[in-house]
């Protein structure tokens, strides 16, 4: 299963301004964790459509945690106004400081270690230790749970589903390759795996897709009415 959605990254990865092509990858590149950091606390709420001048903007004027770290703080609000949910900008400030005054201006290397920093939750935490430093981290947002309830057709509604779809997505997660596997199965959520007609014939995991074969993708996630 994680080979036939490596093999379609490959060929199908979207181009992001934060990231490293599958090629660079393989040619021993690995992306910039303060880059992985700062999109994926933009990419919080925020379209990947929206966050990418701002990722610009930001990473021009800052190009590493250092130089964030010490930034005004009206500066960096007021390149942040338009993304909205401030908390995140404010945090994103502690954040650097942190890492700025008792970490050597690094981001520490493992999930584990990065949730203990200010802003950073269970999610972000896995997407930078997967994306960046390469740990068998399992990073599941809105668009992984919509892949995992269709691949093994978790008919429970979400948020009930939730701790199940965690887990199914953790048995997925490969050792080898686990930020791009990560970011595959966000691509495939964006692009084909897509709430409403997912488009089932092109999808690298069709052959294995439980809900597909049941003629159910399109239901799945069930959601609990509000
Ligand atoms: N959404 C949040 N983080 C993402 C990433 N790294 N790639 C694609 N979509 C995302």
């Amino acid at each position: 299963m994680s080979v036939a959605l490596l093999r379609w990254y490959d060929a199908n990865a979207r181009v992001m301004p934060w990231r490293v092509s599958p090629e660079d990858i393989r040619l021993g590149q690995r992306p910039d964790p303060y880059r992985v950091w700062l999109s994926e606390v933009m990419l919080q709420q925020t379209t990947v459509a929206a966050v990418r001048d701002y990722f610009r903007r930001f990473t021009d004027r800052w190009p590493t945690v250092r130089d964030l770290a010490a930034a005004e703080d009206a500066k960096v609000m007021a390149e942040w106004a338009g993304l909205g949910y401030y908390a995140r900008a404010r945090n994103l400030l502690k954040c650097a400081r942190v890492i700025a005054a008792d970490h050597g201006g690094r981001f520490p290397a493992t999930a584990e270690a990065l949730l203990s920093l200010p802003g950073i939750g269970p999610y972000t935490a896995a997407a930078i230790a997967a994306i960046a430093f390469d740990e068998p981290a399992t990073v599941v947002d809105g668009n992984v749970e919509r892949v995992v309830a269709r691949l093994f057709a978790v008919t429970t509604p979400l948020p009930a589903a939730k701790r199940e779809l965690t887990e199914r997505a953790a048995d997925l997660t490969p050792m080898a390759r686990p930020g791009d596997h990560a970011q595959a199965m966000m691509d495939l959520g964006a692009t084909i795996c897509t709430p409403r007609n997912p488009a089932c014939s092109i999808c690298p995991l069709s052959s294995a897709c439980r809900a597909r074969a049941l003629g159910i993708a399109a239901d799945l996630p069930a959601k609990s009415p509000k």
